[in-house]
């Protein structure tokens, strides 16, 4: 005679407790309840089409470098720095904008905003003009920078942070940073800015 196998016992299966049923009912709507909340988040998403702001440098000027007899190097410049903010439902606030410039890895100018609001649509410009401290030059600099003359070609680097808050739709604020991290190209003949890419836009 076979004796019954206790893996199959199902003719003696204890009903489901109802503790069980009602964490199922609780897990099934918890899921359910994340699952519309994606989608309208998604859907949100797409009715707003948010852009993220973003902040370029669109143009500059090198005025005429000065070195003195010592070797002692000025640099003054202007930079054109643009906030964009694309959204247009959206309003954005930047922060703690603190950007350095420097050459060859030596710091020679802070570029600080205070704090503003880029309205929907739109953009605001700030016009950094830049006045280096004087920046003493050893033999291997100064030769850099007689190189640089004459090539006609000038690099600054120009490297900083703005803090961005920037509200979409209903869905919440976002916060984030602004990096720019680039070099700055001139001829040095003229002061024109050789336009080169440089923006936090990661597009
Ligand atoms: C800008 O950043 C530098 C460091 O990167 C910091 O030393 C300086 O205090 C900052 N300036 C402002 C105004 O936040
Ligand atoms: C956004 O700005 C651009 C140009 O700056 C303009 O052509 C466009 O019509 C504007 N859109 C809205 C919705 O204001
Ligand atoms: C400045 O000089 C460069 C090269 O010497 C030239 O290509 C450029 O067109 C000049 N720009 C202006 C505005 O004169």
């Amino acid at each position: 005679m076979p004796r019954p196998n206790p893996k199959f016992s199902s003719g003696r299966e204890r009903p489901t407790p109802l503790w069980l049923w009602c964490a199922a009912i609780v897990c099934t709507i918890i899921t359910l309840a994340v699952i519309i909340a994606g989608i309208v988040t998604f859907i949100g998403y797409l009715v707003i089409h948010p852009r993220v702001p973003y902040v370029s440098v669109i143009d500059g000027h090198l005025d005429p470098l000065r070195i003195d007899y010592a070797g002692i190097l000025q640099i003054q410049a202007t930079i054109l720095i643009r906030a964009q903010n694309g959204n247009k439902k959206a309003h954005a606030s930047f922060s703690h904008s603190n950007y350095t410039l420097s050459l060859n890895g030596e710091d020679i100018a802070r570029l600080v905003a205070p704090p503003f609001e880029v309205s929907k649509n739109s953009s605001v410009d700030f016009n950094y003009l830049v006045q280096s401290s004087p920046i003493p030059l050893n033999p291997e600099q100064a030769q850099n920078v007689d190189t640089a003359l004459k090539r006609d070609y000038f690099t600054l680097d120009l490297k900083g942070s703005a803090r961005v808050r920037w509200r979409v739709g209903r869905l919440g604020s976002v916060r984030f940073l602004c990096h720019l991290d680039c070099h700055l190209h001139f001829h040095p003949s003229n002061g024109t800015y050789i336009p080169s890419r440089c923006t936090s836009n990661a597009k």
